[in-house]
């Protein structure tokens, strides 16, 4: 028997969590994505040691009852259609029980945490479900955490992180330039000592039931507030509207439902780069037990003028040009009311 390892993190930060990052991609508004995003990835990595050795079969570990089968299935079918595939827990209707059971037997090591819950993380977030999460009224035990303090045991002092964008993508941490993986390996470490990145979600599974999920995403969370706050500044309001409803919340879905692979979601990305290459400049934040604000931005494309938004002084339009504007402004909704007598 034969075992590769393939160390494919630079690749998931270069080409799967920068499209997050510039797609503000949270499922349903809280979930960024990392285990679905990571998925499509695994399945490339497999195809090609399965090509390399000749094999007429991949092999992969999900169950029948959750998402990472179809993200899984799909990939490898897009990428190589005569690929058979095979997925043990499903073919056996495996229970978790089953398979911590089928590990001991087979003397493969799996630590207590994993008896207690089924977990998957990489750098962009670690995913927490079942035994006592599937309760959604019971608080997430704490043991259910490894990557953030919980807030009440965050340092009482704030931490302040200045962040540098470049086209929408995050290139500096506190004035120090750094590739995006060490970049997100970072904040996670800086975020999550503050017990910033706790995500507790009613999750609308795409195989067609609600679940309970929890994540770990201290990195993810502070980029979103970060990122989605620049855009703020230099986007045109419909652009910012249009991007925020239309492009990111699209793109979130597919790739949560495993279409990773329809060409749709390359087209909203090429949609969303016309508008990302002006988001550029500097977003500052505070992490402060569990919570992330962010407290000032700069952008040399900045839409903010303070000539026009300075109440002291500078343009001011005159009482006529004011009423005339509200005048046509007011003119569809009043019209409307009056011929519907409301
Ligand atoms: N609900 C998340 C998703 O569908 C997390 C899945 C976690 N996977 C796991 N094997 N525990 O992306
Ligand atoms: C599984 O059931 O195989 C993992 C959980 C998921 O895919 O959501």
């Amino acid at each position: 028997m034969q075992h590769f390892y393939v160390d494919a993190k630079r690749e998931f930060a270069e080409q799967y969590i920068s499209r997050a990052i510039l797609m503000n991609g949270m499922y349903e508004g809280q979930y960024p994505l990392g285990t679905a995003l990571a998925r499509p990835l695994i399945a490339e990595k497999v195809v090609e040691v399965a090509r390399r050795v000749g094999a007429d079969a991949v092999a992969h570990g999900s169950t029948s009852k959750g998402n990472d089968q179809v993200r899984f299935d799909v990939t490898v079918k897009a990428l190589t259609p005569d690929l058979k595939i095979v997925a043990p827990a499903r073919i056996w209707g495996m229970t978790r029980a089953e398979e911590v059971e089928y590990a001991r037997r087979h003397g493969l090591p799996i630590g207590e945490e994993h008896k207690k819950y089924s977990i998957d993380d990489n750098l962009w977030s670690r995913s927490i479900e079942g035994g006592p999460l599937d309760d959604p009224r019971e608080e997430p035990p704490e043991d259910a955490f490894k990557w953030t303090v919980a807030p009440e045991k965050a340092p009482n002092e704030p931490a302040y992180l200045t962040l540098e964008f470049e086209k929408g993508l995050p290139v500096a941490v506190n004035g120090e330039k750094m590739p995006l993986d060490k970049l997100v390996a970072e904040l996670n470490h800086l975020a999550g000592a503050h017990g910033v990145g706790r995500i507790d979600h009613i999750e609308n599974r795409l195989v067609g039931f609600k679940s309970r999920e929890v994540y770990e995403a201290p990195a993810a969370v502070v980029l979103y507030h970060a990122h989605v706050d620049l855009e703020k500044l230099v986007l045109t309001p419909r652009e910012l509207r249009f991007k925020h409803h239309v492009l990111d919340p699209q793109w979130a879905d597919l790739v949560y439902q495993g279409l990773f692979v329809e060409p749709l979601r390359e087209a909203l990305e090429a949609a969303a780069e016309a508008m990302e290459k002006w988001v550029t400049g500097e977003v500052r934040v505070k992490l402060y037990k569990g919570s992330v604000q962010v407290v000032g931005r700069w952008s040399p494309h900045g839409g903010y003028s303070k000539e026009l938004a300075d109440y002291s002084r500078g343009w001011y339009p005159t009482d006529e040009e004011a009423r005339g504007f509200i005048e046509m402004w007011s003119l569809h909704s009043l019209t409307a009311r009056r011929r519907r007598g409301i």
